[in-house]
């Protein structure tokens, strides 16, 4: 089945097949994602890396979430994060595409030389940690868990950087420190089918325990829901 997660009619058309095709669905895993894309805007007007790792996910798992309400038994939403969150610098009334690049120069006027690709990337991974916290909050005493889970550094194509020299250096230099692809999945599977993990929900998880290392910003309740407001509009989600 033919799925882009960056564009919202084509997350709308795949769950649809989906649930033509299957009766359930017990485990969602929200792994998809860009780093390296330079800023650029979606056919719906979305910052691709947010739609990519934010925007589909969050419109994919609540039109699912009814078919996961079926199982009957316990369901699972797995979102993938990454350690990078901790620097991300987010601020949610500049995540349109224009917005987002006045924002990019302004930071970058006052000496924040951050690449622009890396902090969209930092970005989203904050938007999908403060996701999951929200729909955590939503999902209480229903049968459906979510948790966010960060891998590591793992050695997958995300570590090849042929656009930025420096980076480029960087990523080779670490990679004989990076996990292999077999063990790197494993705290998203853990988070996925261990039973030592029945009924948590709304927690982010390193390698296979609780990591404490939250940006402050994925602990503002306040902030988690007008991120979700800010969803439900740019998805369209209630149209749905
Ligand atoms: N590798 C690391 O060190 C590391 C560290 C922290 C977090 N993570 C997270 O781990 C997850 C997996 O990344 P990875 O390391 O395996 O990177 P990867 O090798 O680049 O894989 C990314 C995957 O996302 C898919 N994808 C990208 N855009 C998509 C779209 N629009 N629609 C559907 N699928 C799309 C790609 O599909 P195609 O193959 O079709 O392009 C690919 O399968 C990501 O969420 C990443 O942020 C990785």
């Amino acid at each position: 089945m033919k799925l882009d997660v960056s564009s919202l009619q084509s997350v709308r058309e795949f769950v649809k097949v989906f649930k033509e095709r299957a009766d359930r669905l017990d485990i969602l895993i929200n792994n998809a994602a860009v780093n390296a894309a330079p800023l650029s805007s979606t056919e719906d007007g979305l910052v691709l890396t947010y739609a990519t790792n934010h925007f589909g996910p969050f419109l994919l798992t609540n039109l699912l979430l009814e078919h996961m309400s079926k199982s009957g038994t316990e369901t699972r939403v797995v979102n993938v994060g990454s350690l990078s969150h901790v620097t991300a610098d987010l601020d949610l009334d500049y995540i349109t595409p224009h917005k987002a690049k006045h924002y990019i120069d302004s930071l970058q006027k006052n000496m924040i030389k951050k690449k622009d690709d890396l902090l969209l990337y930092q970005n989203s991974k904050l938007m999908v940690l403060m996701f999951t916290f929200e729909l955590a909050r939503r999902l209480k005493g229903r049968h459906v868990t979510v948790n966010c889970v960060q891998p590591g550094i793992v050695a997958t194509r995300m570590m090849e950087d042929e656009k930025h020299f420096f980076r480029n250096l960087i990523m080779k230099l670490l990679k004989p420190f990076a996990r292999g692809t077999e063990d790197g999945c494993q705290p998203i599977l853990h988070c996925a089918l261990s039973s030592d993990l029945y009924s948590v929900s709304g927690k982010y998880f390193g390698n296979c325990v609780e990591d404490h290392s939250l940006h402050p910003m994925a602990l503002d309740e306040q902030m988690c829901k007008q991120l979700w407001r800010i969803s439900e509009n740019f998805t369209r989600l209630t149209d749905s």
